[in-house]
């Protein structure tokens, strides 16, 4: 089984010191920063824009793989990549044309995801699979931290990671939504190859990011 990437959210992070936070991380062995932004509006919290991205984008060298929950999205796409989004993936739902926002997040230069929330059917990523470097998969409904994983959406990865090997992709698959140790093999076993964790990472503070991301790993 391959190792997946540890994406941890920095939602449940200490938002006082956010920048030793992404350092404490990035020294912990993550893989990708993410950065869970939300607007209050297309869901049903507020956290971060992109001049706090920015802000952090000195701390680490990792990946920052920014998920939009933002509506309306495309005016805001050229800011966070400004800011240093590596990763920008957005929910089809959160804007009208999903293949011109995707085409217009690689002219930005950044690698385009879409997001499946829970209830969102997996065909709609038929139309844009030459559109895409990652596909994730909320195993929560998105807007908090923190959320049980919902176990229907192992179903919904296996779907999905045979329609990228049949026709050779190689997008990332990531999952997001109560990812911790006791189901992190779960999603690997259903193909996935990317792990959001926001509770399951920084819980017990710096001094254990490092060991709560080689459980993930399952290492
Ligand atoms: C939910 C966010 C997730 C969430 C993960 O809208 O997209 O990234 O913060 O946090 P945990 O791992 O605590 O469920
Ligand atoms: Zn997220």
């Amino acid at each position: 089984m391959t190792t997946p990437l540890i994406c941890p959210s920095i939602l449940a992070s200490d938002f006082s010191k956010l920048g030793e936070e992404v350092r404490a991380i990035t020294e912990a062995g993550a893989d990708w920063v993410h950065i869970d932004v939300m607007d209050g509006h297309f869901v049903p919290n507020i956290t971060i824009g992109p001049d706090v991205v920015k802000a952090l984008r000195p701390h680490s060298a990792l990946p920052f793989d920014c998920h939009l929950m933002i509506s309306p999205v495309d005016s805001f796409l050229e800011a966070f990549r400004n800011a240093g989004a590596d990763y920008i993936s957005l929910h089809p739902e959160a804007g009208p044309h999903l293949h011109r926002s995707l085409k217009y997040i690689r002219q930005l230069g950044a690698k385009p995801g879409v997001v499946l929330n829970p209830a969102t059917p997996v065909e709609i990523l038929d139309w844009v699979m030459d559109d895409i470097d990652l596909v994730l998969v909320m195993s929560v409904n998105p807007g908090f931290g923190g959320q049980s994983f919902i176990d229907s959406q192992l179903r919904k990865i296996e779907v999905i990671r045979k329609k990228l090997d049949a026709v050779g992709h190689h997008a990332i698959l990531q999952v997001d939504g109560g990812v911790n140790a006791q189901n992190a093999h779960k999603c690997v076993e259903a193909g996935a190859t990317a792990m959001v964790a926001g509770t399951a990472v920084f819980k017990g503070g710096p001094d254990a990011y490092a060991a709560n991301i080689k459980q993930l790993k399952g290492l």
